[in-house]
């Protein structure tokens, strides 16, 4: 079986719900407590196993890449200086391990679209994580827990599928993806049969009230029903379309139900609570 190696992080968003903040600032690099949103979405992959990073970008984003990048003139300052502690700080954002690669998103056509633009960098058959980074998903206080790491273990031994999800009030299910276990819904850090999925449902149509949360593990196949996926939801190409297709098509998809707490920081509201929370976990006094 194929190991799962390469997470693709969808980054090309303008990310309005964030603005006036997010003009000239890739929403990705907002700071939650002492680093930017997407250093902690890297953190969590490679808590994951997930080494390999392919973001899928825009014009006027590449301080995402900078961020990972060697900063010469900087290192060299602060060994002048002695500053060693700043220095394994700069170290830890982008460990050896670490590949970054990035692709561009030529125009803006849905989340299935950002992640077709990745195609051609898996292997034949290469299984990928996705991980939308407005979300972040962090272990219950004083816990080591890691979902995504969760995921993986069990495509490795099931090779269904998975896709994260979390309970979400009536009245916000037609913001997500809600998906059909059924009636056979997961109980948290498990994973439970799904026979459907649906982008932004109204609360009548909606089979259930699991959301997905932004966190995927998907075969190579979802990559080949991409390629002639016709828009769905808003006009847009929807991953959640062709996750749909995969189980129609008699593949095994789970939903995985997270033991963590996600913090939506694609909103000025969530990314403020993000904040305030880790803040104080992490010993600040705010
Ligand atoms: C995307 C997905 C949706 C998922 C959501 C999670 O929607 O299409 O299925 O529930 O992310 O944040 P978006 O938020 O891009 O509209």
């Amino acid at each position: 079986m194929t190991q799962v190696r390469k997470a693709i992080i969808p980054v090309a968003g303008f990310g309005t719900r964030l603005l006036p903040i997010s003009k000239s600032i890739p929403k990705e690099m907002v700071p939650v407590v002492d680093r930017p949103l997407i250093q902690h979405v890297v953190e969590e992959a490679l808590a994951a196993g997930i080494n390999e990073i392919v973001l899928v970008t825009r014009s006027g984003k590449s301080s995402i890449e900078d961020h990972f990048d060697a900063h010469a003139e900087l290192e060299d300052s602060l060994a002048n200086k002695g500053k060693d502690d700043l220095l394994k700080t700069l170290a830890s954002i982008a460990p050896p391990s670490l590949k970054i690669t990035s692709v561009r998103q030529p125009n803006a056509q849905g989340l299935g679209h950002a992640i077709f633009c990745a195609a051609h960098l898996l292997g034949e058959g290469e299984p990928f994580a996705v991980i939308l980074p407005d979300v972040l998903v962090k272990p219950q206080p004083g816990s080591q827990t890691c979902d995504l790491g969760d995921m993986v273990s069990r495509w490795d031994a099931s090779n269904a599928a998975q896709i994260m999800v979390e309970a979400v009030p009536e009245e916000e299910v037609h913001r997500y993806g809600i998906v059909d276990c059924a009636g056979n819904e997961p109980s948290a850090g498990e994973s439970a049969n799904m026979q459907g999925v649906v982008e932004k449902p109204s609360p009548d149509e909606a089979p259930s009230r699991l959301s997905v949360i932004g966190r995927y593990v998907l075969p190579y196949r979802i990559m080949e029903l991409l390629s002639d996926q016709p828009p769905g939801a808003g006009n847009e190409i929807q991953l959640t379309d062709a996750i749909d297709r995969l189980m129609k098509e008699g593949s095994s998809v789970e939903a995985f139900r997270m033991n963590g707490r996600t913090f939506d920081c694609g909103n000025i509201e969530g990314w403020l609570k993000a904040n305030t929370l880790l803040a104080r976990e992490a010993g600040y006094e705010v």
